[in-house]
């Protein structure tokens, strides 16, 4: 049956399914909700809510008409083998999820230019020293990534009066924040951003963008954000940018190796901070409405809003 007539949809989610199916439940009751592996009758899902889907979840799935991603980012999705061709790929652009990446950049970005990290460390030591500290507007934030979430983070940067500088593929204007584009125009975005905070998705295109020689790029004493993946940054070679002090400290929410192996030099290093992959998370209720909507006005309309262009990767 078409999803015009009556949604079906099947569920795979990263250890919530409760939770999203009892939202669903009181948002959008016309939804009918399998939770994989229970498909029922796989010839009766028309639709697909999906994290790191296994391969073998599409084999059977004939008449799958979308399929939506419960992550702002639709690499482990793209990864997947089993993945039609062919069936459009909605991303999660929801606004809690929005909020809640534009929370923690912000967060890192004023521990860092306001040298909370620095306070912590005297305060283990019990050591008291007024350290000099810069007004906002001294301070360039330079975001990679310029999408929905770059843009939202831009904007709350910019009502702090911080010098918002971004970079992204190609041209594109945004009030009051300089834009840099492609390849030729990384180092000049580099070297003059004193925080970078990454919010790219991952391609093959951005993989290990952070290297040794753009790491280096940035000023002395620069501070990096991750709250994008962790296949941005060539790890190795941002423990060097640490350890040799060409940087003062990074924030790192995501890794190429997801948990970060208890072995990981960067859980113990006193210039990271730390966090699990908890940057923003995707929020059931406004998530449920956001598809429910989608599906309202795919009908009217025959169109997807927020289409992956999975040939780039995003
Ligand atoms: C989380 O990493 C997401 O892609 O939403």
């Amino acid at each position: 049956m078409s999803i015009l007539k009556k949604p079906v949809m099947l569920l795979k989610t990263d250890s919530r399914d409760r939770e999203w199916v009892q939202t669903f439940g009181e948002i959008a009751p016309e939804i009918e909700m399998r939770i994989w592996p229970d498909v029922g009758d796989p010839k009766e899902i028309n639709c697909a809510l999906l994290w790191a889907p296994p391969a073998e979840l599409f084999a059977s799935l004939e008449n799958l008409e979308v399929i939506f991603s419960i992550g702002a980012g639709v690499d482990s999705l793209l990864r997947c083998p089993g993945l039609p061709t062919g069936v459009p790929i909605v991303r999660m652009v929801e606004p809690q999820l929005t909020a809640g990446m534009v929370e923690y950049c912000l967060f890192n970005v004023l521990r860092f230019h306001r040298l909370i990290h620095h306070f912590e460390r005297q305060q283990e030591a019990k050591h008291w020293e007024e350290l000099t500290q810069r007004p906002a507007p001294d301070v360039t934030v330079g975001i990679m990534g310029l999408g929905k979430l770059g843009q939202a983070l831009a904007s709350q940067l910019k009502a702090l009066q911080y010098r918002v500088i971004g970079y992204r593929r190609s041209a594109l204007d945004i009030d009051g924040v300089e834009v840099f584009h492609g390849p030729e125009q990384l180092p000049l975005f580099l070297s003059q951003t004193q925080i970078l905070v990454l919010l790219m998705p991952a391609t093959p295109e951005t993989k290990h963008m952070l290297n040794e020689k753009t790491l280096t790029e940035l000023p002395i004493g620069a501070f990096v954000i991750n709250a994008g993946r962790g296949d941005l940054i060539d790890e190795q070679a941002l423990l060097h940018a640490l350890d040799s002090d060409h940087l003062d400290g990074a924030a790192l929410d995501v890794f190429a190796t997801e948990p970060l192996p208890t072995n990981s030099p960067f859980w113990t290093h006193p210039k990271v901070l730390v966090t699990p992959h908890i940057g923003s998370i995707t929020f059931p209720p406004t998530a449920c409405r956001y598809i429910a909507d989608a599906i309202r006005a795919h009908g009217d309309s025959g169109e997807w809003p927020n289409l992956v262009k999975t040939t780039e990767g995003y």
